[in-house]
């Protein structure tokens, strides 16, 4: 018999294949196993890098179609080929799962393709696409199976008509009218997507904000500037039911808490409420580990309380997004081999990548209101800032809060052309415990936007320089 693995990984996305690469580099003996065809997960696959692809050519095609002229710039009789642009997509997701897979070789990691089970403590079956089954012995596994969309009830997904994330990754024609269920991170970007290739989208929001869990002077912000570019926004209802029969969508919706209802009727809609973690058929109950709405829980640092077994992800608590799971799957690799290994959560960043974008790292000023802690602001607009003014990209502002006693930065947010880079600022800023005057007294270059963040921090202290 061969000898067993150190670590077998179930699940080939950003948590579970940085696990996997960072193990083999610390020399464990490691496999991960994936259902997918191809590795890198939601992320890379349905996710993160097909939507930055479409948002990123739709963003140029709507600057050249609304922006250029006003700059001088003469792009007259302006036309896209959606066949092209998705083309370009896949090809980037391609080159990227592939390169996945060269890591893994490079770092001895073995990528076994099928869909893992845990069959008791130090177990894993795999059942492979042609149908059989072999059995991997192993001493330390990890979940990571990731998340699916949540389900509207009564609402089928056909991803044709009514579509997932997934589905709205890979339209076949601009829907004349999209209608968006939820105005979190997946419809406003994707719904940008669309918008900027011609379509009407309204959005469907069960609170009366949008982008819940922001800051809310952000999100209020961001919503009046998606306003004026044409999404129309729905907010305080739900939608109960849709009607698939006939040539036209007719979406059925009502207010929050019931009444005055209204039929919205269109020729696509994206539901997009959240997501949940998945962990079906995985053998959970094969350990005794029983999942709740959260997942699989971590009771200490990815520790199941199963010994050997550990989770990280989309598949356990915290924010659904690919760097947390890219965090921890690297901890938790580090405290297989033995080393320490940890995540702190207050330094991870949000970044929704619409144009403006919006970016976000540590406590919010609703929180900081709700926990009563004291608290300084310092804000800057980057109507004020050169480099914006000289880009003609004025809109937005930058954020920042700081303890008003200690002057620590607690948190900083942020709206404007380009901040889902500059955020990267401020997450070094809160993990090596700087205050908000550490911020403003180190040189920035000029004229760039992360000046608008220097400007902020000398806010907070009192002294903001430019007007
Ligand atoms: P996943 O990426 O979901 O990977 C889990 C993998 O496990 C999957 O490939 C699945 O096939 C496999 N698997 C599951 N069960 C088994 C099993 N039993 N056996 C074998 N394999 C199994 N996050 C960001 O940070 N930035 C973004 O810009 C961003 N954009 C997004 C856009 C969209 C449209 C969506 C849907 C998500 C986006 N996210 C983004 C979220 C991000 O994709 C997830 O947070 C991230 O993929 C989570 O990584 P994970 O490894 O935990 O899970
Ligand atoms: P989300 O949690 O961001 O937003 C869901 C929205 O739907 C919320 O505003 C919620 O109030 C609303 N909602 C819930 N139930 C509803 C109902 N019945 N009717 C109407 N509205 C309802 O979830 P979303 O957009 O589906 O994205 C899922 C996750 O994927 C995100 O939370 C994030 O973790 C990840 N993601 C991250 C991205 C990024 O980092 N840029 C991009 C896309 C996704």
């Amino acid at each position: 018999m061969s000898e067993p693995y150190d670590v077998v990984i179930i699940g080939g996305g950003p948590g579970g294949y940085n696990c996997a690469i960072r193990a083999g580099q610390l020399g464990l003996k490691t496999a991960c196993i994936e259902m997918r065809e191809t590795l890198g997960g939601t992320c890379l696959n349905v996710g993160c890098i097909p939507s930055k692809a479409l948002l990123h050519t739709t963003e140029l095609y709507e600057a050249a179609q609304t922006r250029f002229a006003g700059l001088g710039i003469k792009a007259e009789g302006l036309s896209f080929d959606l066949d092209t642009i998705m083309a370009g997509k896949r090809d980037v997701v391609d080159g990227l799962t592939k390169g996945i897979a060269g890591l893994f070789k490079k770092n001895k990691v073995d990528h076994i393709a099928g869909k893992g089970r845990i069959a008791g403590q130090g177990k894993v079956e795999v059942e492979t696409v042609d149908g059989k089954t072999t059995t991997l012995e192993t001493r330390n596994i990890v979940i990571a199976t990731g998340s699916e969309p949540t389900p509207l009830p009564g609402i089928e997904i056909d991803e044709k008509r009514i579509v997932s994330s997934t589905g709205a990754l890979a339209l076949e024609r601009v829907p004349e009218h999209l209608i968006l269920v939820g105005a979190g991170v997946i419809g406003l970007e994707l719904g940008s997507v669309w918008r900027r290739l011609g379509a009407k989208v309204t959005v469907v929001e069960y609170l009366d904000r949008i982008l819940p869990g922001m800051d809310s002077e952000i999100a209020k912000q961001a919503q009046r500037i998606f306003k004026k570019q044409g999404f129309a926004f729905k907010l305080g209802r739900k939608v109960t039911g849709a009607d698939t029969s006939g040539k036209t969508l007719a979406v059925e919706t009502e207010a929050a808490d019931g009444g005055s209802p209204e039929t919205l009727t269109g020729d696509v809609m994206l539901v997009c409420i959240g997501r949940r973690p998945y962990t079906e058929g995985l053998g959970l109950d094969t350990v005794g580990i029983e999942p709740d709405r959260r997942g699989v829980i971590a009771n200490d640092h990815f520790r199941t309380g199963v010994d050997g077994i550990w989770v990280i992800g989309d598949c356990t608590s915290g924010p659904m997004l690919a760097h947390k799971a890219e965090d921890e799957g690297v901890a938790c690799a580090e405290l297989i081999a033995g080393k320490p290994g940890h995540v702190n959560y207050a330094a991870i960043p949000g970044v929704v990548y619409t144009a403006p974008e919006i970016a976000t790292v540590g406590l919010t000023e609703d929180e900081l209101k709700e926990s009563g802690r004291a608290y300084k602001t310092g804000k800057f607009s980057f109507m004020a800032n050169s480099r914006a003014r000289a880009n003609h990209e004025t809109d937005g502002f930058v954020k920042l809060l700081a303890d008003a006693e200690t002057d620590e930065l607690l948190g900083g947010h942020m709206i404007g052309t380009g901040v889902g880079e500059m955020i990267a600022e401020l997450c070094l800023a809160l993990e090596f415990g700087a205050s908000s005057e550490d911020v403003a007294r180190t040189s920035h270059p000029h004229p760039t936007m992360t000046e608008a963040i220097r400007q902020a921090a000398m806010g907070v202290e009192g002294w903001t320089m430019q007007s």
